[in-house]
């Protein structure tokens, strides 16, 4: 069984991003990088605490805005469009869930899609959809697609199963690994039967928040696994697998902490440096 270890390889890709960032000071360009948080959701918090600190570490600059649990959707809209004309602004995010008197789709949607570094607006997930290169991926199927190639996993025609429909994780996801050519599957809550479909598979994805829903007798030997689950039990972190008994069927199986986690910052500091170097292709 091999780890497929986030943390060495988004440790890597940082240090290729500051490489990049140190470019673009040269050419008068500061990588920047807003970030968003309304409320006081705890890992929300944390999230996002952790986006800052991974963009002073590849010495990207970022503002974090903090703003009230009452904030009305009105003012973040407001915050949002003065963020998309402020040309020294490259990225911008705001970290989900919001409160419910917020709608997030609007807010989504009110994001210049070329400042998007979540991929989460309409026209970014079209040219996924579409497969045309050159828009923001959402970042965390960005870092399970980077985390596998870096492993040297060939994905195509392997029968791919993904746990959990998010538009943050699952639907993207599918698009990428289509994308790459491999047979896809979804199952969700009103899936019949899981295991029907995890047994066949050559590679899961589990992206359900449910600790330990993937078990050993539903996974066949050899199979490729990755864990997107940060479910807080107590004081322990646990994925959304068991790892014990998996990891004695798996060939590849990725951690939790330091798998999935750590290149989902990885790719949203990608994409700021993404948007920063398009910024400098306009000025030229
Ligand atoms: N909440 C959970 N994951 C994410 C993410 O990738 N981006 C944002 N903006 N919010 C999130």
């Amino acid at each position: 069984m091999t780890l497929l270890d986030g943390k060495k390889v988004s440790t890597k890709l940082k240090d290729e991003l500051k490489q990049e960032v140190n470019e673009l000071k040269k050419n008068g360009i500061e990588p920047c990088l807003a970030v968003i948080l309304v409320g006081d959701d705890k890992a929300s918090k944390t999230y996002v605490s952790n986006k800052a600190k991974a963009c002073k570490e590849c010495e990207i600059k970022s503002i974090v805005y903090e703003l009230g649990h009452d904030t009305t959707q009105n003012e973040l809209l407001a915050l949002i469009n003065t963020l998309n004309y402020d040309d020294s602004v490259d990225g911008i995010l705001v970290q989900l869930p919001l409160p419910s008197h917020i709608n997030k789709d609007i807010i989504i949607q009110s994001i210049n899609s070329n400042k998007d570094v979540d991929g989460f607006h309409p026209t970014n997930i079209g040219f996924l959809s579409a497969n045309i290169k050159g828009s923001f991926l959402p970042c965390t199927p960005a870092g399970i697609i980077y985390l596998l190639k870096e492993y040297k996993i060939n994905l195509k025609g392997l029968d791919v199963v993904i746990i959990g429909a998010s538009n943050i994780v699952g639907k993207p996801l599918l698009m990428m690994f289509l994308n790459e050519e491999a047979t896809v599957s979804i199952c969700h809550l009103q899936t019949k039967d899981i295991k029907t479909y995890t047994q066949k598979a050559d590679l899961i994805v589990v992206a359900a928040g449910c600790a330990n829903l993937l078990k050993a007798d539903m996974v066949k030997e050899g199979v490729i696994v990755l864990d997107v689950g940060i479910n807080k039990i107590g004081s322990k972190l646990l994925g959304d697998v068991d790892f014990e008994n998996v990891s004695k069927k798996a060939s590849f199986i990725s951690p939790v902490p330091g798998g999935v986690g750590p290149m989902t910052i990885a790719m949203l500091l990608k994409n700021t440096v993404k948007a920063a170097k398009n910024r400098l292709k306009a000025a030229k």
